[in-house]
């Protein structure tokens, strides 16, 4: 069963999380207790998941993955702590839990979300990897986290704020702050294993579909799920006038574009076998996911 399979992933990636980040121990002790607050004990991690799932199918060992599945969720993790901040989308809830600016203060999620970034950079050189494949790896993150991702959407998303997005630049939004992550996911594990070319392409068709898909059921549980559901609070999106998929073509139209991304994600994974059974259970998930 894939969820078995989710389960055991996603423990290992807690494990590695868990030896990855300073002990709260140590100083300063603040910052390292609000680095495993942001990391820790949460999540659905998601793009580890995804590392997994398309580094087995490559045929990477498990224990290959470990540190590029950490690498990418600490990313995110950091993403998450700067996103919640007063000057960017100002959420008090995260994970069920209080967001890391509240719990700790402002200035201590700024630099645990620094702190987040580096650790992950620093897992990916220090791994027990060929040097290219190494290099390759940190090229693909700090790309996809980058100012050409992650961070490029994040400004993308500021922009919007307010409306009058056409649905291209929301595409391109949706693409960079959220998909750019997820497709680095796929490609950390596919470069672990030994995917070729037309393997990697396929690879990274998939991983857009679902990137993107991953946002638009974001924004549509912002609407439909409560904050007990999603561990954070919901309604923000239409609140804070943000530009998304259910603002700009309503929820019909972005349950339409859903079920497009499904097919354009089976399309991608045709030609693989029963080995792309997870990348496939994690489709589902991303589209069907209720919190
Ligand atoms: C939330 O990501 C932010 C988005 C990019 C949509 P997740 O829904 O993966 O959050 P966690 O990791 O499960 O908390
Ligand atoms: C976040 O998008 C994307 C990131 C890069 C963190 P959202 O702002 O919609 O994420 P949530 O809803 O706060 O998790
Ligand atoms: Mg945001
Ligand atoms: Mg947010
Ligand atoms: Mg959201």
């Amino acid at each position: 069963m894939a969820t078995d399979r989710f389960a055991a992933w996603a423990a290992r990636s807690e494990a590695t999380l868990e030896s990855a980040l300073p002990s709260p121990d140590l100083a300063p002790r603040r910052l390292h207790a609000a680095m495993r607050h942001a990391a820790l004990g949460g999540g659905k991690r998601m793009r580890p998941l995804l590392v997994y799932a398309a580094g087995t199918l490559a045929g990477a060992a498990e224990e290959t993955l470990d540190v590029p599945a950490a690498a990418v969720e600490l990313i995110h993790a950091y993403s998450l702590v700067h996103d919640d901040l007063p000057a960017m989308d100002d959420d008090d809830l995260r994970r069920g839990r209080p967001t890391v600016h509240v719990a700790f203060d402002e200035a201590t999620a700024i630099l645990a979300g620094d702190a987040l970034q580096t650790r992950a950079f620093e897992l990916l050189a220090q791994a027990d990897a060929p040097a290219q494949l190494r290099v390759a790896w940190l090229a693909t993150l700090a790309q996809a986290a980058g100012a050409a991702g992650m961070c490029g959407g994040q400004a993308l998303d500021i922009d919007a704020t307010g409306g009058g997005q056409a649905l291209d630049e929301l595409e391109r939004m949706h693409a960079l702050k959220t998909g750019a992550l997820i497709r680095a996911a796929v490609r950390l594990g596919a470069l672990a294993g030994a995917a070729g070319p037309d393997a990697l392409t396929r690879l990274d068709g998939y991983a857009a579909a679902l990137g993107l898909a991953f946002q638009v059921r974001d924004d549509i549980l912002d609407i439909e799920a409560s904050s007990e559901q999603l561990g954070k609070t919901a309604g923000k999106d239409a609140a804070q006038a943000k530009s998304t998929y259910p603002a700009l073509l309503g929820m019909q139209g972005a349950r339409a574009k859903l079920e497009e991304l499904a097919d354009a994600m089976r399309d991608a994974l045709a030609p693989f076998d029963a080995r792309a059974e997870a990348l496939r259970a994690l489709g589902e998930l991303a589209i069907r996911r209720s919190h």
